[in-house]
């Protein structure tokens, strides 16, 4: 019987692919036999080549490409030489995004101390930053009629956290855009072109870490609340993802276009 998690062989390029959650999930994707194109920024490129060393010395297939998600003729470049590379794209995973400090607005502020500067730049990389390459990688999907997209949303996608009043309003941008992107390329292209997302719940990384730890490494208040308000009471771990994105991404979900799959130790569906 066909198993509908066979994604070997599959080319995944992944945005992001340096970051904390993007490290795994390109280590998963490639030991499932899939070429892997891991696209970072130009100064994360010794994190990038070491990773691609990583997976070939596994004995996987991946290149890293150095991109910015918001300079379109880097994202056009990256796709000629994806092509040159691997010939298609099957699975793009849109995982650039991040909050910045100056965008929240902290306890002791108030809305008349918004920086709006660094929140248009929240909403530029969490938006565009998963727009842009959508635009210039779909077109081989819509070519091939079939093609996995999934956004990185997040649990302020539903509702918004105290403080990050940019990033929340982003990722529910992302999610909205994920659920009419979903429609839009469907009924124009058929149905094995596939938009999903995925929305974490807490994992400690670098754009949270000054929110969820003090400067000795103790949780802080917001982390405590974080955590009681989880019924699994811990924080995730970047590959309690990977089955999720594993789902999406292969024909085991070939019925599932604009959902969004929530990984969250139920933080999302909890009361009380
Ligand atoms: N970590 C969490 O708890 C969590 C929870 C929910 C959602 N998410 C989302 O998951 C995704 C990955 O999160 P992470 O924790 O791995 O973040 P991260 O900051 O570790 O990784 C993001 C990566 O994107 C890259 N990047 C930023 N701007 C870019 C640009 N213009 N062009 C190319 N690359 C750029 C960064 O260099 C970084 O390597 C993000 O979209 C994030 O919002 C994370």
């Amino acid at each position: 019987m066909e198993n509908l998690f066979d994604i070997k062989g599959r080319v995944v390029v992944m945005t992001g692919a340096t970051g904390v959650l993007g490290s795994t999930i390109v280590k998963y994707f490639a030991a499932q036999g899939c070429k892997v194109v891991l696209l970072g920024r130009e100064k994360s490129a010794d994190i990038g080549n070491g990773l691609v060393a990583e997976i070939k010395a596994a004995g996987g297939e991946a290149m890293f490409l150095t991109t910015n998600v918001l300079n379109e003729d880097a994202l056009k470049q990256n796709l000629a030489d994806i092509l040159k590379a691997y010939g298609t794209i099957d699975i793009l995973l849109n995982g650039v995004g991040g909050n910045m400090g100056p965008a929240n607005v902290g306890p002791d502020q108030t809305i008349f101390d918004m920086d709006l500067e660094a929140t248009r730049k929240v909403f530029d990389i969490n938006i565009i930053g998963a727009i842009l390459p959508t635009k210039v990688f779909a077109k081989v999907m819509v070519d091939n009629k079939k093609g996995s997209i999934i956004n990185f949303c997040s649990m302020s996608s539903f509702r918004p956290l105290t403080r990050v009043a940019g990033y929340g309003m982003a990722k529910s941008a992302l999610a909205s855009w994920t659920e009419w992107l979903a429609g839009e390329l469907a009924t124009k292209f058929g149905d094995g072109l596939r938009v999903n997302g995925i929305a974490p719940g807490f994992i400690l990384s670098n754009q949270n870490r000054s929110l969820l730890l003090n400067p000795d490494g103790s949780l802080t208040d917001r982390s405590h609340k974080i955590i009681g308000h989880t019924p699994f009471g811990r924080f995730l771990e970047a590959d309690e993802l990977v089955g999720a994105l594993h789902y999406l991404a292969s024909d085991a979900s070939k019925g599932v276009t604009g959902t969004i799959l929530v990984v969250d130790g139920g933080f999302n569906s909890f009361s009380i």
